[in-house]
């Protein structure tokens, strides 16, 4: 029998609150701590992370401080709720010793319920390697290791300015292998005047080593770095699209599925961190730098902490680690779940729009059924999930999410 109120309500209007208002979430997402460690033993001249050259040594005990310190100002946006993967990224996080590693674990174990099964990755650099010290970070709670080999071979390393050999690199994935099995190897390609055989060679290379999860970054000249000043031949387009094809092929026939736009992994083995932050669900960044994103009944906030090292330890120090603090707009949200999403290959269920956002599915029709028009999408009513073309295609489709999408009759 209908209530009372039922009766006398007025007919159903299929708008939800969220489309009148903010956002509405009935359940949280998933939440990840990400922790920055901002100084390397060098710095390479393609890449444009908040990563600074450790001049003597990094202040390491100073700095696991500041973290934990910044995390205890964060705990009120994320209280009670478990924290399902742990990312300690840079930089190179393999600089601090297994003891600074353990006590910044020990330090999140105290103050946040991590989940009995939660991924914990650590990045290295090859250049940083040695057996005891990789032992001390597995002894610590690290249980996957990010390596950060980039290529096999001794003459694209050095057009790199890596900080290791290829002997080096060798030394480091073996022991990363039989101390962590969870290892990923970042390699990237296009490299200056690599060919398709030599790219082939270094997935070859990786592929002995047998690594559950292989990433794949496409050389990409970012402004404020010297590659971008004094920019080094590259291999073409044509080129690079021969490469891609040359490593799809060989990894897909080892067995590794192409899962996100550069990350390849056995079945099982994928990076759930980076899932999580595809999947748009929540991350805590504490450390220089560091983003968030963190949802609340009412709304998404991004934040983002002080950037420079050494601000960053005196802004700890006075308890205001923000530099950014701002809620996603009606006007983004859309955008930024697709941008995200479309990264995977199997997409994510159409359902998780609603969930993750806060508002209807409804808030990117124009842009599904632009996608969908162009072939960039599949169109099933149940999955956000790019077409073969669309993941070639990539930023376009993307761009069709725009709040003003390049091209939009005005
Ligand atoms: C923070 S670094 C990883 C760990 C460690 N710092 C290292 O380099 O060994 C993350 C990865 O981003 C990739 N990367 C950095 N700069 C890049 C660029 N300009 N283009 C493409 N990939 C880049 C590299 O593969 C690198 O391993
Ligand atoms: S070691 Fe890694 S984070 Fe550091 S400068 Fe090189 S690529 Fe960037």
């Amino acid at each position: 029998m209908p209530s009372a109120d039922a009766v006398i309500a007025p007919a159903p209007v299929f708008v939800s609150a969220a489309t009148l208002s903010g956002p509405r979430f009935v359940a949280l997402p998933p939440l990840a701590i990400y922790v920055h460690i901002p100084w390397c033993l060098r710095k390479c001249p393609y890449c444009d992370f908040n990563s600074h050259e450790a001049k003597g040594d990094a202040p390491e005990a100073a700095y696991v401080d500041a973290l934990i310190a910044d995390l205890e100002f964060a705990l009120p946006s994320i209280w009670g709720r478990r924290v399902v993967s742990v990312f300690i990224g840079g930089g190179t996080p393999s600089l601090f010793s297994a003891a600074a590693i353990d006590r910044l674990l020990a330090g999140i174990r105290a103050r946040v319920p991590l989940a009995p099964d939660a991924e914990v990755t650590l990045e290295a650099n090859p250049g940083t390697f040695e057996r005891e010290k990789f032992a001390g970070f597995r002894a610590a709670g690290i249980n996957r290791l990010s390596l950060g080999v980039q290529s096999f071979d001794p003459q694209h390393l050095q057009a790199l300015g890596r900080v290791h050999d290829a002997d080096e690199a060798r030394r480091a994935a073996e022991a990363a292998l039989s101390i962590f099995g969870n290892v990923n190897f970042d390699l990237m390609y296009a490299l200056p005047r690599q060919t398709v055989a030599e790219a082939a060679a270094d997935v070859a290379a990786a592929l002995a080593f047998v690594p559950p999860h292989l990433s794949f970054y496409h050389l990409t000249l970012e402004p404020n770095t010297l590659f971008h000043r004094y920019p080094p031949p590259l291999p073409d387009d044509e080129t690079a699209a021969d490469i891609e094809d040359a490593v799809d092929a060989a990894l897909g026939a080892a067995g590794y599925r192409h899962y996100e736009t550069s990350a390849h992994a056995k079945s099982g083995r994928e990076c759930r961190h980076n899932l999580n932050y595809w999947q748009f669900g929540d991350y805590l960044g504490i450390g220089a730098g560091a983003h968030s994103k963190l949802s609340f009944a009412d709304r998404i906030v991004r934040q983002v902490r002080h950037k420079q090292p050494k601000q960053y330890l005196e802004q700890v120090a006075a308890g205001a680690p923000l530099q950014e603090d701002a809620a996603v707009t009606r006007e983004d949200v859309g955008f930024e779940f697709m941008l995200n999403a479309l990264r995977l290959t199997d997409g994510v269920p159409a359902s998780s729009f609603a969930e993750r956002t806060g508002y209807p599915l409804a808030l990117v029709r124009q842009g599904l059924e632009a996608a969908a028009a162009r072939g960039l999408i599949e169109r099933d009513p149940a999955l956000l999930r790019p077409t073969a073309l669309g993941r070639r295609f990539l930023n376009d489709l993307q761009a069709l999410f725009l709040a003003d999408p390049p091209g939009k009759a005005k």
